[in-house]
């Protein structure tokens, strides 16, 4: 008999989605611009020169694709609001039509018992405020506060949990370091500015939330965490996974749990950056008490120490300072993006998180993969791939619950195909295939496959449609 693996009672199953990936009708309703709609349309900047302008036009398509999840039989989705559709400007006024947007879409998820999860920050910053400095201005943290508190006043009773931000790191890092996501700055000290505002942002925005927001809604933020690995057994590989591991994690999770940034990267990064961008209290407002802690789980970092210098066959990871470099083990399988499978990490990390931030509860908000999926000539998309990375990372997971982990969700990344970001196109992570063209909607194996778990609350290891 095959084994069947159940879920706690009340379990979120859901797919995650974020506004500018999916929702097109960039310029439509009063909107504003945001940075990504800059980022995309400066040459050279995004893959193959795709936008987000029309995506999977999910702001006119989005009964179909509500009563599509209903399909599913998921009972939860996570999606973001886009900053600028309320708030064209990032201060100032609010745009009622963006808010109707939105309250119409969460009223027929509710409808159709789907709990709403959403994200008040995936990214989408409005032009205007990145014109004043974006994240790297305090101002940036203040004006997110303002407009938490506004959507929560307007939307609140019909969601389930509010995320303040989606992956400071990547948001910081990637956004202000090294310039692969919007705004596209490349510099160290603009990133380690940013990742304190974006903190900052997140706390002051939980205080201000907390007066409007009434149970069974409940406030957390999302994460992308990495358990960080030693590409050999040498100590200086081991005190390049720790940096790397203080880089990508302990930065975040320090300040939010701890109330301290992590003492080993803030010595390695105040040479560059100084701290008079800290002031007194701001650790005090990041480390408010949150209700659940959302983690991004993808894959591990394989790190060694670059002992100063480039070496072949590696490329940097992360700034300078960090003195590392990749190096993901050949023998891992990869997924179609390129990124190491690797379940046993998520476990990993699930299991750390209680070990060293304590009982909070967790939701798995993004886990999920892309590969390099086709519609056969019969018009199936069939995608095994798919089903064994999911199936594979709901038994670490569930191995997690198992060690008296407190998770409490699944969202599988993504519910359908759509922009990923830098790689345009290029990346398919959906459980569902969109044609970009006609915007048809394809139900892919694993979308099938999904359903049937969270319908049972179970996974039954080795079961295949
Ligand atoms: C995460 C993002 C999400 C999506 C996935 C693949 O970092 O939060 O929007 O792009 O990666």
């Amino acid at each position: 008999m095959s084994e069947m693996l159940r879920f706690p009672d009340g379990f979120l199953w859901g797919t995650a989605t974020a506004s500018y990936q999916i929702e097109g009708a960039v310029d439509e309703d009063g909107r504003g611009p945001s940075i990504w709609d800059t980022f995309c349309h400066t040459p050279g900047k995004v893959f193959h020169g795709d936008t987000g302008d029309v995506a999977c036009d999910h702001y006119h398509r989005w009964e179909e694709d509500v009563a599509l999840m209903a399909q599913l039989g998921v009972n939860s989705y996570r999606m973001s609001v886009a900053w600028p559709r309320v708030q064209p400007e990032g201060s100032g006024e609010y745009n009622q039509s963006g808010i109707d947007f939105y309250r119409r879409l969460l009223d027929s998820l509710v409808e159709h018992g789907i709990a709403p999860v959403v994200t008040l920050y995936h990214w989408d910053l409005p032009q205007a405020l990145q014109d004043l400095g974006g994240w790297t201005s305090r101002d940036t943290s203040k004006r997110f506060a303002d407009y938490a508190y506004e959507v929560v006043s307007a939307l609140g009773e019909r969601v389930r949990l509010w995320i303040t931000l989606n992956e400071p790191w990547v948001s910081s890092h990637l956004g202000y370091g090294e310039g692969e996501h919007a705004p596209g700055t490349a510099d160290l000290s603009s990133a380690i500015r940013a990742s304190h505002h974006l903190l900052l942002g997140h706390g002051l925005a939980a205080k201000a939330v907390r007066s409007v927001m009434a149970p069974p809604s409940s406030l957390g933020i999302t994460l992308n965490l990495a358990p960080t690995r030693p590409a050999s057994n040498s100590d200086a590989d081991a005190e390049a996974a720790l940096r790397v591991d203080g880089y990508a994690n302990r930065w975040f999770l320090g300040p939010l749990f701890k109330g301290t940034y992590p003492k080993d990267l803030a010595d390695l990064f105040h040479p560059v950056t100084g701290d008079s961008h800290v002031h007194a209290g701001d650790l005090e407002t990041i480390a408010t008490p949150i209700d659940f802690l959302g983690v991004n789980y993808y894959f591990c970092h394989t790190v060694a120490d670059s002992h100063g210098a480039p070496q072949p066959g590696t490329a940097p990871f992360g700034p300078a300072v960090l003195r590392a470099v990749g190096r993901p083990d050949p023998a891992v399988p990869v997924t179609g993006r390129g990124w190491p499978v690797q379940p046993d990490g998520l476990t990993e990390i699930l299991v750390r998180l209680r070990h060293e931030y304590g009982p909070v509860p967790i939701y798995l908000t993004e886990n999920g993969a892309a590969f390099h999926d086709y519609v056969d000539p019969d018009g199936a998309v069939k995608d095994p791939e798919r089903v064994d990375y999911l199936e594979s990372h709901l038994k670490a997971a569930h191995a997690a619950i198992s060690a008296g982990v407190d998770l409490r969700g699944y969202f599988c990344w993504t519910f359908t195909d759509n922009f990923e970001w830098a790689a345009g196109y290029s990346q398919r992570f959906g459980l569902i295939w969109v044609d970009f063209k006609t915007q048809e909607r394809i139900l892919k194996t694993s979308a099938s496959w999904y359903a049937e778990v969270a319908r049972r609350n179970g996974l039954e290891i080795g079961r295949r449609l």
